[in-house]
């Protein structure tokens, strides 16, 4: 049966790889690339690039890239441009694990950890459930959630406390009450503006474990306004943008 790899490489720094990470890789015969259009494809496609040529130098394997479809918007007909959009996806799979040899070894090479806001595993059950015949295995990788955590030097939660990990889109639908240790992803829009007047406070962190790494923090009162310049001024001068941040009761 084909065998696929799907690894976490850490969010930005190669250094963050795992050695099973690096095991996993030079056991591949073919990576597979689906990526969307748009602003930081270049770097991300740059950063698993940079990630191969540690792991794997000889470069003894080949590549199959493909673009994503775009994921509908809200609105009217949401759920049936979801259908279509996940059987899309589906089918970009199929077409590229038709790549591999019966023999052969494939991997998926994910940012941060599979388990985080990555559709990946998610399509290969889909496939697998079609009677699509693939053995998958997931390699764990450091998430841009650990990282934000050790750059800033912090523990994601205090003693007894939760934790929750969230979207921009339903931050900004949540009761300020409701946040007392909130991780944010997938924003870039300064969504953290709505909660300015609270006692918040703001661990924030962009690009995190790349070159360009900008790591700001205090209470929200006096760093919201800071942290949105910054996003628009860095997003302005490297054409993209990605963060994450967490916010945290004093
Ligand atoms: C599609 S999710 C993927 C998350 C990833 N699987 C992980 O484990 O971190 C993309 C979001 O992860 C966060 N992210 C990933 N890498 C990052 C980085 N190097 N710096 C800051 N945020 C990052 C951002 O919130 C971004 O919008």
């Amino acid at each position: 049966m084909k065998k696929v790899y799907v690894i976490g490489i850490g969010a930005g720094d190669p250094s963050d790889l795992t050695l099973r990470a690096i095991e996993a890789m030079r056991a591949v015969d073919v990576f597979f690339f689906m990526d969307k259009d748009g602003a930081g494809k270049e770097n991300l496609i740059a950063f698993r690039q940079e990630v191969l040529t540690r792991a794997v130098p000889e470069a003894s394997y080949r590549s199959v890239h493909a673009t994503s479809p775009e994921r509908p918007k809200d609105g009217r007909d949401y759920e049936k441009g979801i259908d279509w959009w996940r059987g899309e996806r589906r089918r970009i799979f199929r077409e590229m694990l038709s790549e591999l040899g019966p023999e052969e070894t494939g991997g998926f090479l994910i940012i941060g950890d599979p388990a985080l806001y990555d559709g990946t595993t998610q399509i290969l059950h889909e496939l697998a459930a079609e009677g699509f015949e693939i053995d998958f295995e997931v390699v764990t990788g450091i998430t841009s959630l650990q990282t934000l955590a050790a750059r800033h030097r912090i523990p994601l939660n205090r003693i007894g406390e939760e934790i929750t990990v969230t979207t921009a889109r339903l931050l900004a639908e949540t009761e300020p009450e409701k946040i007392s240790n909130t991780l944010v992803m997938l924003d870039g829009r300064a969504t953290f503006l709505h909660f300015k007047e609270t006692d918040l406070y703001i661990y924030w962190g962009a690009y995190l474990g790349m070159e360009e790494e900008i790591l700001i923090a205090g209470p929200l009162k006096e760093k919201a306004d800071e942290i949105a310049e910054t996003i628009e001024t860095s997003r302005a001068r490297q054409g993209w943008i990605m963060d994450a941040y967490l916010l945290r009761r004093p």
